[in-house]
């Protein structure tokens, strides 16, 4: 099949967002008022920083294939300083794989409390803030029953469990009972913390890493609200990523982050490569390394790049389609993420200009491939009418380097001003 008969199941047209937006805004409003929606309004019980929070706390960011723990300090006026960092994979090729359905929940968190303990320097009496990078029903600040896990994660056992009650238990077991996990937040919500620590006018978080979501400040609960916006299931599904959809570990769910996140993209581009070179076979790669083809500076280095990583011979009038059609996956990412965000912020103000926001984004896909954030941004003006790039724009992106981590200390210091 042609690159461009491909792509242009990607493409979305203008009119088409706009009503995506407005239908993700009926949907998120549904959740909120306790109607079925395959959004979620899941609470927070967190308000906004002022950005006068000070101390120093542990930050334990528990992602999609990563544990970070690190030492924070907050300073107030938005500033921190992040003084040790303690990191390691999930899942080590040969070594361990505290992803998988033979790992038991107390081996995952065994691992993690003993991350905490290095970060701490032992047994030192610190508080600490836990992003939780999966949905969680929140009983307060402080702790979260367990709903489900994305991105991969088969480890079993958690159903029903409060995170942080886990987590102490293996603190304890580890021998660094003097670690006292206070605080418990999904990763959005930290980078919204995170945003708003140093914007005043941050009221919504989007994170687009491995995983997908968004979260806002809802004025009428006086509180964060996790809308688990990956799982939004109104958008229409390309033939290729229904075969993504279906060889994943969970068919069906989370099926608006399958369509956009760094978890899935390489995977969907994969399958388009094996129908633009009808081919019934292609090593898996990365999101990472399908973000570098678009990134080689010639076609003869893209066309080494893809060879090597495909193990077949690319002819050189093949190298432009082939980024084209990444570009096409990348954009569509891009627009989506911009329209959801509009949903929101017309939820928050139904009618009329919307005033000056800051948008705190976080993840992998804002960060690296190039040109996303302006790509999620106009989109979200197109939907608000400013077609104009001349036009002054309400809204800005910004990037918040280390949100999770950030807002996992910010979280546990506004927990200690209670
Ligand atoms: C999880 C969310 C999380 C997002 C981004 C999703 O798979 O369900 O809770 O915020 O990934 O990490």
């Amino acid at each position: 099949m042609d690159w461009l008969d491909i792509s242009q199941y990607f493409f979305i047209t203008e009119t088409r967002l706009r009503q995506i937006s407005r239908e993700f805004k009926g949907e998120l409003e549904a959740a909120l008022s306790g109607h079925p929606s395959s959004l979620c309004a899941l609470k927070s019980y967190l308000g906004l920083p002022t950005g006068q929070e000070k101390g120093t706390y542990l930050a334990l960011d528990f992602g999609g294939t990563n544990v970070r723990v690190s030492k924070v300090r907050l300073l107030g006026n938005g500033c921190f300083v992040i003084e040790k960092k303690v990191a390691k994979p999930l899942r080590l090729a040969g070594e361990y794989d505290y992803m998988s359905a033979d790992t038991s929940v107390e081996e995952l968190f065994d691992f993690i409390a003993t991350i905490a303990g290095k970060a701490a320097g032992g047994n030192k009496p610190y508080a600490l803030g836990h992003t939780f990078s999966f949905a969680a029903k929140q009983i307060d600040a402080s702790d979260a029953e367990f709903v489900s896990w994305s991105k991969e994660m088969a480890v079993t056992g958690m159903e029903g469990r409060r995170v942080n009650d886990v987590l102490r238990q293996a603190l304890v077991r580890q021998g660094f009972d003097q670690i006292r996990p206070v605080a418990l937040l999904n990763d959005t919500t930290a980078a919204l913390l995170a945003g708003r620590y140093q914007y005043d006018t941050a009221d919504v978080g989007i994170i687009c890493g491995t995983g997908f979501n968004v979260c806002y400040y809802e004025p009428a609960w006086g509180m964060i609200v996790n809308t688990e916006a990956g799982g939004y299931d109104r958008i229409a599904q390309t033939p290729w990523d229904a075969i993504v959809d279906k060889e994943s570990l969970r068919p069906g769910d989370h099926k608006l982050e399958k369509l956009l996140s760094g978890a899935y993209l390489s995977e969907i581009y994969r399958q388009t490569l094996l129908t633009y070179f009808d081919a019934t076979d292609l090593p898996r790669f990365t999101t990472k390394e399908m973000n570098q083809i678009l990134q080689t500076d010639s076609a003869s280095q893209g066309r080494f790049f893809m060879g090597s990583l495909w193990d077949r011979i690319i002819a050189l009038n093949d190298v432009q389609n082939v980024r084209n059609l990444a570009a096409a996956i990348f954009a569509r990412s891009a627009q989506l993420t911009g329209v959801v965000c509009y949903g929101v912020l017309r939820h928050l103000t139904p009618e009329g200009a919307l005033p000056p926001q800051t948008i705190a984004t976080e993840g992998s896909v804002f960060a690296h491939v190039r040109g996303t954030l302006l790509m999620v941004q106009d989109a979200l003006l197109e939907c608000n009418g400013n077609t104009r790039k001349s036009d002054a724009s309400p809204v800005e992106m910004v990037l918040v380097q280390d949100g999770p981590t950030i807002g996992a200390a910010i979280a546990a210091a506004m927990m200690a001003e209670k």
